[in-house]
């Protein structure tokens, strides 16, 4: 049994209400919220074992580093990684991003290829641009068609002895589409181009194994897993984490500094300069272990029934455009009702206590791809129930009959 109203019941932000009504969050792609225990881990830690780690003989410091290093593991169990040493800590996704496409980036030369997808978030298109301030690189787009897939034999097309590296998400954080990973590594493996997963928007909803989809690098956040934000994960193949540059300088990246000459630590703290977020990674650990207590694939499949129950009640609403509509999309709604703006829907729908988010979601390209300015997005995730659903659908109608 699926039990939502007592796991509700962990999340205390849950009970607030919105202009006089109870809260309704839709806007779970943006960011999850989090439960007592993870605010109770982090609490935990600056009560009783705040210190700096991997830098201390103290008590106090291996107790802090013991705890970083227990969510390395539990990471690294999580998605099934060989070894702790390609986990590396970073802010986000974003930075796991910024980080590969810096160092990995530094053994490319120019006229060298990278593929991305016309669905990328920004965060996995501006790093390889700036990339391209260092030296030529030439981005490939692969397209999607009406229902918001990727274009497979596009994708196929775009491989040549140039081509260095695939960039794409494992699920589109506007159309919900979940693209066929295993099979675009094989395809990329079979022409010697190793791959990078946006998992942001996948890693909470469904089971990642990167052994099982041979991902070369696969990247997440945190705060989309339950979790506290400023900590991300880049896993990262070991071969090719130890052929890559240090991304920044600092402590604990170093083996020996001199100023004629510095060597490097191994991994994984070669990539992890300067004091790392420790008293959130600490707590990352505690998100991971709620949520896999309640298990992802169970979470998927609520999700799932809500993304069905409010898509086809949307539909219902004259005038309604639902962006992505691909088979087995994950629980992310965009849309637009007839040519009303999308802020005013929002705007709307959060005077009746509903969040969702609006704008062009961080993906302007796939914006102009499909020829709008922004949507209106709502997505599901462990907490949302059939009543919120509900409550949504009538706040639509409201704000469907108000915009005329
Ligand atoms: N990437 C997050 C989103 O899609 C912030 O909202």
């Amino acid at each position: 049994m699926y039990d939502v109203n007592s796991l509700r019941s962990d999340f205390p932000i849950l009970e607030r209400q919105v202009y006089g009504h109870p809260l309704v969050y839709l806007d779970n792609t943006a960011t999850t919220q989090t439960p007592r225990c993870v605010v109770e881990a982090i609490e935990n830690v600056y009560y009783n074992t705040k210190a700096n780690v991997h830098r201390g003989v103290h008590t106090l410091s291996q107790e802090a580093t013991d705890l970083q290093e227990a969510t390395r593991e539990r990471v690294r169990e999580f998605i099934n990684a060989k070894s702790t040493e390609e986990i590396i800590f970073t802010r986000g996704t974003t930075e796991a991003i910024n980080l590969v496409a810096s160092s990995y980036g530094d053994l490319l030369e120019n006229g060298d290829e990278i593929i991305l997808t016309v669905m990328e978030h920004h965060a996995n298109i501006v790093p390889w641009q700036l990339l391209g301030r260092r030296k030529r690189i030439i981005l490939r787009i692969v397209p999607i068609n009406e229902k918001g897939e990727l274009d497979m034999v596009a994708y196929r097309s775009l491989f040549n002895d140039r081509t260095k590296l695939v960039a794409v998400c494992h699920v589109s954080n506007v159309l919900g589409t979940v693209n066929p990973i295993k099979e675009m590594i094989a395809e990329a493996h079979s022409n010697g181009v190793p791959v990078l997963v946006d998992g942001a928007q996948a890693i909470s909803h469904m089971k990642v194994d990167v052994q099982d989809l041979n991902a070369d690098f696969y990247v997440f956040s945190s705060h989309k897993m339950y979790g506290p934000s400023g900590v991300g994960v880049l896993y990262g193949k070991k071969y090719l984490l130890e052929m890559m540059p240090p991304y920044q300088g600092g402590g604990e990246m170093i083996g020996q500094v001199s100023f004629d000459h510095t060597t490097f630590a191994a991994l994984p703290f070669k990539f992890e300069a300067g004091t790392p977020d420790f008293v959130d990674i600490a707590a990352f650990h505690t998100a991971i272990d709620y949520m896999t207590s309640i298990g992802v694939e169970r979470i998927a499949e609520h999700e799932h029934e809500l993304l069905t129950y409010t898509t086809e009640k949307m539909m219902e609403i004259p005038g309604m455009r639902i962006f992505g509509t691909a088979p087995g999309k994950c629980a992310v709604i965009s849309f637009l009702i007839g040519n009303e703006h999308h802020y005013d829907i929002g705007m709307l729908l959060d005077k009746l206590g509903v969040a969702v988010r609006t704008g062009h979601h961080c993906a302007q390209p796939l914006m102009s791809a499909l020829g709008i300015e922004g949507t209106v997005r709502a997505s599901f995730a462990m907490y949302n129930t059939k009543a919120e659903a509900d409550a949504f659908i009538a706040a639509l109608r409201r704000v469907s009959s108000m915009l005329g």
